[in-house]
Formats: structure tokens, sequence, C-alpha cells
């Protein structure tokens, strides 16, 4: 790769240096929590480090053992503890007075539907929502299906199976019955939670009609006891008597006490399905005192978390494991203020996010790349409308940010002032793993810099050499990302599946019992990660290994381009061929497309090496993504060599490949 690249989007033309870092600014490392002697304290006693953050939580037994690998690959942290996770985010907190500062501003979809719920309110909340869930026949261990649009419910009624040793399984809404059904079904779950409808773009669909039909396509076999239903858009339900109940006839009308019990550290927490190479998604299984202080330890560094002053906005949702651990455990076990956004970034219109960090003074802000980008190809002209003063901190999470896209949200959003953290982590490592510390790291745009402390990563290649660091030109092979010591969040399981667990995590460095990611990687001069995306995203052309992630990046380096996907497709001459589809900025849109693609083939040529260039270029008007954004390259893959579509219930909008065909 080149180091000099022209900047694109909308900024001023300007040649800039892609290896230049950003050190954080004085003022910010004068007030951060964290300090360089924490990578130092972490490398001198690793395990006598995690004991010290585990300390950040209550525990009502404590633990008499750090680790216990001896089980490897199923870890248990903090041996002999227990703890109630749900006491620990809420009841602590109005315990030590703060009953009164709000936990969740509440934004809704609709503009004026809002809601600020404290501290105290909320353990109220949570306590009737336990005591509901137990009248419906609830006990540790069962497995609770929530399938909710963002409303404070949804985290209430995660916080309340928590406080029950009851586990959530999560099913992001945007999913259908059929994924729906799956994951009941796997999980055996005797209880689900919904609400009638959601909000999409001002209109309210249905969502408790999905869950019925999931029920019934279960049959006689349906675990499923009761559907307790939240009332959010008051269309009409379908309505079975005895087995669905109203959360409203029920929740308010029960007690505000109750005793939350304590559970080992081992104890279940949730499970959450994620996607994997196979057809059938995984349950990857969390449990409580390693998640909990995991999650509580990086929120509070990488985010640099002030609970006394700070609004903190992560703009995720509760069906990804972001939302779980930075929107659910980390910020409450933190005791913070945070909003809580119901919508699009797009409804009603482009200001929302805007007009909602301005009214709350959001001062941390976490979105996902493909938000960002999406930012750009509108324009950084919206966000000048606003004042965005009140920001200090900035996060990217769930694939590569591209040096552009990273300079871009700095500058429209950060004022060009704020650090921006680019965080590494997956569903399965329950936490942040790989990101930079804002007041410490001298960041590299695009990079998510080095492991967090007390968390150890390496870049190895096929045979396990770790590799060395490479040159300001990029030029060093990539390797494998593994995880080379055990860590507090990593996943204990795939739910009914200990061999799939082992096989898929555990089996490509099974002689050295390391963590394999799924990710390639390579070091950057100063030893820096750069993560390249996924291996089963990584091309041979020619023998030649190039990232899809690299193609994208220079794509998009082209000042036409609003986004780019990437994907190899089978050739008969070279064993995979690239394939790219873009969407243009409008304004390049006058642009002849045969010229479009001309000067794309050249962009990549350029930036990366002529063996890079594209085979194809399609230019399509929307890319199919998935709710929490991530571009579902297995179906471009599908369009590129001229399959029949797979499994297509995870987009958000299906109907994109009408137009992504014609466009072939
Ligand atoms: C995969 C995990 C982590 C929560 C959201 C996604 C990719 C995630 C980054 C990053 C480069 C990233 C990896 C990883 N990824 N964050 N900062 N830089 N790649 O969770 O759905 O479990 O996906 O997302 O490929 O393996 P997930």
């Amino acid at each position: 790769m080149q180091r000099w690249v022209t900047t694109l989007t909308d900024m001023t033309e300007t040649h800039v240096d892609v290896q230049a870092s950003y050190p954080p600014p004085p003022e910010f490392s004068a007030q951060a929590n964290a300090t360089e002697a924490l990578y130092d304290e972490a490398a001198e006693d690793r395990l006598g480090f995690w004991a010290a953050q585990a300390e950040r939580l209550a525990w009502d037994t404590p633990f008499t053992e750090v680790l216990d690998w001896s089980e490897a690959p199923v870890a248990k942290w903090f041996v002999g503890g227990k703890l109630n996770v749900a006491y620990n985010c809420v009841d602590r907190h109005v315990e030590a007075g703060n009953g009164d500062r709000v936990a969740i501003h509440w934004e809704g979809e609709p503009v004026g539907d809002a809601r600020d719920i404290t501290y105290a309110q909320l353990k109220d909340e949570v306590c009737q929502a336990a005591n509901t869930l137990t009248e419906l026949g609830l006990t540790k261990g069962d497995r609770v299906a929530i399938y909710m649009p963002m409303v404070p419910e949804a985290i209430i009624a995660m916080l309340a199976c928590a406080r029950l040793g009851a586990m959530h399984s999560v099913v992001f809404a945007g999913f259908s019955a059929s994924a729906l059904k799956a994951r009941i079904e796997d999980a055996e779950a005797k209880l689900v939670i919904t609400t009638d409808g959601q909000f999409r773009r001002g209109k309210a669909a249905p969502l408790k009609a999905g869950v019925d039909e999931a029920i019934e396509a279960l049959g006689d076999s349906s675990p499923v006891e009761h559907v307790l239903v939240v009332q959010r858009t008051g269309i009409e339900v379908p309505w079975t008597e005895g087995r669905d109940t109203w959360w409203h006839e029920t929740v308010p009308n029960a007690s505000t006490e109750h005793t939350p019990e304590a559970f080992d550290s081992e104890h279940p927490l949730f499970l959450l399905y994620t996607s994997g190479t196979t057809g059938k998604p995984k349950g990857i299984m969390h449990t409580s005192g390693g998640y909990l202080t995991q999650a509580s330890y990086t929120h509070h560094y990488v985010f640099d978390i002030k609970p006394e002053s700070d609004v903190y906005w992560c703009t995720a949702d509760i069906g990804w494991v972001t939302g779980h651990t930075y929107i659910v455990y980390g910020p409450l076990s933190n005791g913070v203020t945070q909003v809580v956004y119901e919508g699009t970034p797009a409804s009603p219109d482009e200001h929302r996010h805007f007009q909602v960090i301005e009214k709350y003074g959001v001062t941390v802000y976490y979105t996902a790349p493909t938000v960002v980008r999406t930012f750009m190809k509108w324009g950084r002209e919206l966000a000048f409308e606003h004042d965005l003063s009140s920001l200090r901190l900035l996060g990217s999470v769930g694939e590569p940010i591209n040096p552009e896209a990273w300079r871009w949200y700095r500058l429209v959003f950060g004022g060009d002032k704020t650090p921006v953290v680019d965080t590494w982590w997956q569903t399965e490592t329950g936490g942040i793993m790989i990101s930079p510390l804002p007041g410490v790291t001298h960041c590299k745009p695009g990079s998510a810099m080095r492991a967090l402390p007390g968390i150890s990563a390496k870049i190895v290649d096929d045979d396990g050499n770790e590799l060395a660091p490479g040159t300001d030109h990029g030029e060093q092979a990539s390797g494998y990302l593994v995880l080379d010591q055990p860590w507090p969040a990593m996943l204990r399981g795939i739910w009914g599946d200990p061999e799939r667990f082992k096989e898929t995590y555990w089996s490509r460095f099974a002689q050295q019992g390391w963590y394999f990611a799924g990710d390639g990687a390579r070091y950057g001069k100063d030893g820096e990660i750069w993560v390249l995306g996924r291996i089963d995203d990584v091309m041979n052309v020619s023998g030649h290994r190039i990232s899809t992630a690299e193609v994208e990046s220079a794509l998009v380096g082209h000042s036409g381009v609003a986004e780019a996907a990437v994907v190899g497709a089978t050739d008969e001459h070279t064993g995979q061929g690239i394939c790219a589809f873009v969407i243009l900025k409008s304004h390049a849109k006058e642009t002849s497309r045969e010229q479009m693609v001309d000067e794309l083939r050249a962009e990549v040529a350029r930036e990366i090496s002529p063996i890079a260039k594209p085979r194809e270029i399609h230019v399509v008007p929307e890319l199919p993504k998935t709710r929490s954004g991530k571009i579902m390259r297995r179906l471009l893959r599908d369009v590129a060599e001229g399959r029949e579509l797979g499994d297509t219930s995870t987009l958000v909008d299906p109907s994109v490949f009408e137009a992504i065909r014609a466009s072939k």
C-alpha cells in the first residue's frame, strides 16, 4: 500500500500521510482515567491486575482464585465469587446516593417521544419486572427470548433476567419470524418478551405477530409457556388467552421490592446467537463475574467515563453484542448517564443524530464505520448546522474503519480535536480487546493499535510464528489474529455444542492452545495492529493474498465513491477474481459509468497494486446490510458467482438485490 493517498469525501482535496499519528490532546491526557502505567501494571502481574479490576464490582462472596484454566478452553474466572449482575448495574448506585442520576435518556423514534429514567426508577422497574417473571414461573437457569426494539423495557427485561439468574437470548427485532423460531428452539426458551409492534421510519410495523408465527411453526414441540407483550405502537395484535400477557397490566402492579440472589461467578448470564461459517447460528454463551468485570473495566478506560458528568451514547442495537456490553452491562455497571435512541439516523431526517447530541449534550459517541460513511455521503454541512462541542471522545466498532472515514469522523464530529478509539472485539470476546487508550495512545487512522492492558493478542503465520513489525509502506504479509491468553469476558461455549466450540475457535492453533479470532491482521511499523477483516474475506488472486477491506478502502479513497463492498468470486484463471460493488456520491453520477470504472480500477492499482484491480465493478444504488451495518458479503458472492441467493433473513432490505442484479 502506498503511504500517500488523496483524501476523499467532501473534504478539501489534499494529500495526507496515511501513517500520520494523532497524539492525545494534552488536556485530555491530563484528566484521563488511563495512563501508560496501566500497561505496566498488567504486564507485571496479569492475574493480579484482573483481580484488581474485579474489585470494581460488588461481590456478595469474594472469589478465592482469579483464573482456573485447567479445563481449557472453558475458563473459570473469579472462582468461588458470588454476585448479582443486576444489583451491580442498578441497586448499588442507588445505595451509593446516586438514585436521582439519570440512567437513561430515552429518545423514541417519533420526535418528542422521550423519557428520562433515573437509577432509582430503573431499580423499581427491574424489581417489578423480576417479580412478574417469577409469577410467570421463571427460575434461575431458564432461557428467555427478548425480541424487542430499542425501548427501555428491553433493557429492563434483560436486567430482570440477570437478577433472577435466567439467561436472556436477545433476538434482533429486524430478524424474521423464522430466525426467531430457530433461536427459541435451540435455546428452549420458556418465555418470550416482545412488543406489539415497532416504529420503522415513522410507521408502526407488527412484531408480536412474528412471535406467534414462530411459536406456531414450532407446533407441539414449542417450549414457550408465556409471551409478555409491551405496548409500544398500539397496533392490533393476535392474542392467545392464557399464554399471552400485557406488560402494562402486570409489571406496574408488581412490588418494587425484590431481594437479589447472589449467583456463582460462572453462572450463565446470556446467550447471543451469531452467524458462523455454516448456516446454523451459534448460541454464544457468556457468564457473570468475568464478563461484567471486563465490560466495566473496558467501558471505564476506553471511553474514559466520568459518571458524574458524562453523557454517553452508543448507537448500537441491543440485538447485537455491542448493545449488550456497551449499552446495558458496561455503562450501567459504571453508573453513567446514557442516551438510548430507538430509531435510525435518517428519521425523520438526516439531522436526527446531531439533534440528539445537542439536546442531551452527548460527550462520548460510539458508532460503526458504516454510520460514519453514511454521514460522509450526506455531507459535512449537515453537521456544521449543529453545536457538537460537547463531544470529547469518539469510538468506532464493527469493521475496519478506513483511514478517510476515521479522519472525517474526527474532523466533522470531533472538531479535529477529540481522540477516536477504533475498538476491535467480537461477540465471542464479550468486550473490547484491542483499542487505543484515549489519553495515552498516538492513534493511526484505521488501526485498532494494540491489545488493552490485561489482554494478549498476536499476529502469527500458518505455523504459529509471530510476524515481525511491517514497514511504513505496509509491506508486511498478513497473518492470523490470535488471542494467546484467556480473558475474563471470553465465551464459555456454544450452547449445546461443545464440539463446535472447540472446532471453530481452538482447533487452528490447538497445539499452542490459542484462540483463533477468524480475522486477518498485520503489524505496522511501530508494532501496531491493523485488522484486515475476516479471513474468509481474504481473497487469493493468482496466489496473492488480498484483503477485501484493503480494496474497499482504496475504492472509497476515490472522491466519487461513497461506499464499496468487495468479494472474491471463483475465477478459472486466477483462482479468485475481485468483484466490487460501489455506491457513487451524487456529484460522481455525472461522470459516465465507463469512465468511473476505469478511474476506480486505476485507483486500486495505484493504492495497492495492479494485481488488486477488480475484475468487475458494479455501480449499485444500495448494499445489502444487516441492521448492525455489516455488509453481507456472502450474498454479494452469490450474486458475483451467479448463484441462487442464500439466506436473506438477516437483511434490512432484501429488495436491494433487484437493483444490484439490474446493475450487472
Ligand atoms: C467481527 C466481529 C464487536 C462488536 C460488533 C461486531 C469485525 C469488529 C472491528 C474493528 C476491524 C472489526 C471483525 C470481528 N470487527 N470490530 N474495530 N476493526 N474489524 O461483533 O458481529 O461478533 O463481529 O467484526 O472481523 O471478527 P461481531
